[in-house]
């Protein structure tokens, strides 16, 4: 999370230049003259993420991936089960759609918002497209309502084969304009801790049946 945010800084003000260096404070290491050797050896690297496991150090790179066949991807799978968090929403309504149209999967929209005549819409076009899709009502950035939500799939013994993670609020400025109520708000449904909520809805989670 702190490397996307220094690679955001570095590019708002690019005379700052940004490094970030992720460690396991498991590993028995010297934080101080890894430090000091990306600032001296490695000082031309702004918009790095710079990991070091075990000592080896490791730049992130980003790289294309080999195109392949869709169907020999473990995690999507034709007539699959997904939750999207946010399904209704711009990004999330894009993934529901394909995977309505590619896999023909069973969908679970959530959102905060009550079911309204906008979410029927989308949800009759996911239809339309051959996927089983509905819409339930859950606010991912509160512990109770993740947990009632993986209650109620549990209970209607839905085993999900994915959460895809959509749902937040866009609330763009510069980070030097940014207010701190601003950055709760956009946080809510991202950080950590909400995140970590996410893991009741993986407890439904049948990825490698
Ligand atoms: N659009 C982009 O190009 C882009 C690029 C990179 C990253 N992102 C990130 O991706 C996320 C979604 O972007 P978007 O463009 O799809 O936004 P969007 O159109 O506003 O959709 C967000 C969806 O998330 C739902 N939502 C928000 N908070 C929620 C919560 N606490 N619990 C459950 N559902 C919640 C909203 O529904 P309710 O209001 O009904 O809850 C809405 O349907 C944002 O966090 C954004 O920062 C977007």
């Amino acid at each position: 999370m702190i490397g996307g945010f220094s690679r955001t800084l570095a590019y708002e003000n690019p005379n700052i230049i940004l490094e970030s260096i992720g460690y396991d404070s498991a590993d028995d290491i010297d934080v101080a003259a890894i430090a000091c050797q990306e600032l001296t050896y490695y000082n031309n690297a702004p918009l790095y993420e710079i990991r070091y496991q075990k000592a080896i150090r490791e730049a992130k790179v980003i790289t294309a991936r080999k195109k392949s066949d869709k169907n020999d991807g473990v995690l999507l799978r034709k007539n699959g089960t997904y939750l999207i968090t946010g399904g209704a929403g711009g990004l999330g309504f894009i993934f529901a759609t394909y995977l309505a149209k590619e896999y023909q999967a069973n969908l679970i929209l959530v959102g905060r918002t009550t079911f309204s005549l906008s979410h029927e819409r989308k949800i009759e076009e996911l239809i339309k497209l051959g996927s089983h899709a509905q819409y339930i009502q859950s606010d991912v950035g509160d512990g109770e309502s993740i947990k009632k939500l993986s209650a109620a799939l549990q209970l209607k013994n839905i085993e999900l084969n994915g959460v895809i993670h959509c749902a937040g609020m866009i609330d763009d400025a510069f980070i030097i304009k940014k207010t701190s109520e601003s950055f709760d708000k956009v946080i809510a449904a991202k950080a950590l801790l909400r995140v970590i909520r996410i893991f009741y809805l993986t407890c439904c989670l049948k990825i490698w049946k």
